[in-house]
Parts: C-alpha cells; sequence; structure tokens
C-alpha cells in the first residue's frame, strides 16, 4: 500500500510517511523497506532504555503469561512493586496509576481541586505557563498554554490561567487576583522548545504554592525518569513539589502514567473519587520495575549524564559553523538545536538519511535518544545532521 492509501484509513490528525515500521534493537529502528533508522526520537522520549532490551522482553512474557488485566478492583503484584519503587526513589507518599501522561496531569488536576476545595469551596483555580504542554483532554489541554492546541476545541475548561514562563511578576499578579488550587509546571519544557526554569523561578513557585496553599505539580512526564541525568528533574533545582506526574519512559513502551503525590492531598481523595478501568496494567508496572530498577541506578545517571554532556558539546560546537542555529539548549539526553527557521526540512532531510529526529514548538530540533544510547551512535547522528545542515540553502 502507498502512504496515500494508508492514510485514508486514519482520522488525519498525524502527518506520516514512509514505510511502517517492523522492529528495533537498541537505538535502531527498521522500516519494511529495509531501511534502518537511528532513533533519536525515542518515540517521543518513551524508549529510554532502547528498543528490544532484553529485560523488559524477559519481563513482558513472565507477566503476560500469568496476568494481562485485571482492572483496578483487585491488586496485583506488579502495581505494588512499582509503586513501592516510586515512593523509595521520590518525595511521594502515595502513587495513583493511569494510562498515559494526558491522564496523570487530569488526575492531578482533579486531586489538587478536592484537595483545595476543602479549604475553601472557591479555591479551584490552577495556573500553567506559555510553551508548556501537558496533554490533549480538556482538563490537561486547558492546562496547556499554547493556542495551537487549542484552535477549534474552545470552549476550554473554567478556571484555567497563563503566566509567561519564569516571569515571576506575573506570577504574583496572577496569585494576587485568584485563588488557585494548583500550579502546574515542565521544570524542563519539552515540546514547548527544550526550555529550562530558572532554579530562582522553581524556587518562587515552591515558596508561593507554600504562601497561598496551593499544589505545586511538577510535570515529569517527559523531562522525569533519568531523562536529564538525574532520576528526577527537580532533584537538580532542589525544590521540591507536592505532586509530580509521570508517563511516557515508565512503562517500557506500554500505555501507563502515574501521580506521585505527598500524602495529605491523596487522602483528600476517596474510594470511587477517581478511577480508570486499565490504569496501573500488570503488565505495564512489570515493565515499569524494569525500567525504575534500571534507571534509578546511580551508576546509570552517571553516564546518561556523560552522555548528554558529550552530545551537547558536539551539537554546541555547531553553533560556530552554522549561523543558521540560533542556540543549543537542554539537560542530560533532552536536547534542543533552535534554529533560525522553521526546521521541518532539516528533520525530513535527517530522517531521508536515516536518523530520526522530532521538532519542538516553532524552530526547534529535539535530540532524545535512548538513554542507553552509544557514544558512537552520538557520533553518527551528529555526523548526519551536520551533513544536513551543510546542504540547507543559505538564508544569512
Ligand atoms: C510534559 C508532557 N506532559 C504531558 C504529555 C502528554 O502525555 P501523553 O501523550 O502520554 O498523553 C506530554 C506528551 O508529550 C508531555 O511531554
Amino acid at each position: 500500500m502507498n502512504t496515500k492509501k494508508i492514510n485514508s484509513l486514519f482520522v488525519p490528525t498525524y502527518k506520516r510517511d514512509g514505510a511502517p515500521l517492523t522492529h528495533g534493537k537498541g537505538s535502531l529502528l527498521f522500516d519494511a523497506g529495509g531501511t534502518a533508522y537511528l532513533d533519536f526520537g525515542c518515540g517521543i522520549a518513551v524508549n529510554s532504555l532502547g528498543h528490544g532490551h532484553p529485560a523488559l522482553q524477559k519481563a513482558l512474557f513472565a507477566q503476560g503469561r500469568k496476568l494481562i488485566h485485571s482492572s483496578n478492583l483487585y491488586f496485583s503484584q506488579p502495581q505494588i512493586d512499582l509503586a513501592k519503587l516510586l515512593i523509595k526513589h521520590s518525595f511521594g507518599k502515595r502513587v495513583f496509576f493511569c494510562n498515559s501522561g494526558t491522564e496523570a496531569n487530569e488526575a492531578a488536576i482533579k486531586f489538587a481541586r478536592k484537595w483545595a476545595k476543602k479549604q475553601s469551596p472557591g479555591k479551584y483555580h490552577i495556573l500553567s505557563f506559555s510553551d508548556g504542554f501537558h496533554g490533549r483532554t480538556y482538563g490537561a489541554l486547558s492546562a496547556t498554554a499554547q493556542d495551537k492546541f487549542h484552535a477549534g476545541f474552545e470552549p476550554l475548561a473554567g478556571g484555567f490561567h497563563f503566566a509567561p514562563f519564569n516571569d515571576i511578576k506575573a506570577v504574583k499578579k496572577l496569585l494576587a487576583a485568584h485563588r488557585f488550587a494548583a500550579i502546574f509546571v515542565e521544570p524542563l519544557q519539552g515540546e514547548g522548545g527544550v526550555n529550562s526554569a530558572t532554579a530562582e523561578f522553581l524556587t518562587f513557585l515552591r515558596k508561593a504554592a507554600d504562601k497561598h496553599k496551593c499544589a505545586l505539580v511538577f510535570d515529569e512526564i517527559q523531562c522525569g525518569m533519568g531523562r536529564t541525568g538525574t532520576l528526577w528533574a527537580y532533584e537538580q533545582y532542589r525544590v521540591i513539589p507536592d505532586m509530580m506526574t509521570l508517563a511516557k519512559p515508565i512503562g517500557g513502551g506500554l500505555p501507563l502514567g502515574a501521580v506521585v503525590c505527598r500524602e495529605d492531598i491523596a487522602l483528600s481523595l476517596g474510594a470511587g473519587d477517581h478511577g480508570t478501568t486499565f490504569g496501573g496494567n500488570p503488565v505495564a508496572c512489570a515493565l515499569g520495575v524494569v525500567v525504575m530498577n534500571i534507571i534509578a541506578d546511580k551508576g546509570f545517571l552517571k553516564q546518561v549524564r556523560v552522555k548528554g554532556a558529550y552530545l551537547l558539546d558536539k551539537l554546541t560546537s555547531l553553533q560556530k559553523l552554522f549561523p543558521a542555529i540560533e542556540s543549543v539548549l537542554g539537560s542530560g539526553l533532552l536536547i534542543g538545536v533552535r534554529m533560525k527557521a522553521d526546521p521541518a526540512p532539516i528533520i525530513a532531510g535527517c530522517k531521508k538519511a536515516g536518523l530520526l529526529l522530532i521538532k519542538a514548538n516553532r524552530n526547534t530540533v529535539r535530540f532524545i535518544p535512548p538513554l542507553t544510547v552509544k557514544k558512537t551512535e552520538i557520533d553518527r547522528a551528529v555526523s548526519i545532521f551536520t551533513s544536513v545542515l551543510k546542504k540547507q540553502p543559505a538564508k544569512e
């Protein structure tokens, strides 16, 4: 089937071409046409252990043989094991499992409102920041301060307010005007263009959340779980949130999301207040246990930092050679090359040359390889990227 025919099968919410992907191994993906790609998109920051990791395959088959689904009416051992690991390795005392990042944020919005309304019924407003991304369902979408995701879907949910990212003055103004249940922020924005929160900003948000008795929620769906070289991005800021939302790599490639939270927030919820049929599925959680056990290891995290610094350095050195590059941003293995023009042709050129990269916001090329990527693969990726940049018509 050609691309046009395949696309005619689907609601056209994605722009796709090329042969279907068939299998993967480590940092490589292969398509039905026999082409191999170096996967520096990583299933949008999901395949942190690369493709076909033997420990994930083993857990997948072992749990698949035992029990694939049981619902949340009953306990399952993998869910208990993963909750214990998340609590052991974070600030959190309680966990809620769901299926995706959007659902994790949706749950966190509901938890924050239930908790804050116990203080006072009018305390339901939610604050989030420009260029943030929190998901596609109405609550998570309403917290996403990017017009392009809203267009055509209005009206959005009520009670959501936006301030410019890293703008303390603007936050102060909003906090004085509304009674907030929660502040949602990504310590390192992924979809928004690989923008880091400043330490001053997150420290201020922590103090403001304490002062106004609202929940500080860190969306670590993209930047958490080792991606920035520490298990959680918040560790690098020494700012502890009240809730943290997780998804993407946590299920080892299966749909899984989680809210990790403080005890008092958790205890403002009761049986039946929130729920999901599939969330915390035993197979996904069994893979989550493997992912956590590997990524939480200090030696593993160190090699992420070393390789991240290596990639950042190589990309930064390109800036001197190519005036089309505006800046190189990010931390660990979540790195963005901000271009002066739309980078879509560069990303398409890289794909043609066997390197998968992802666009972030209007003008940034995201490098998100598996955390297990080899140095030689980084060299190869940078070499392909360089050769594609060389072929771009000069604009400056
Ligand atoms: C920071 C962040 N939050 C939330 C989401 C939504 O997650 P999902 O696509 O699993 O619903 C994403 C997805 O890209 C994300 O990067």
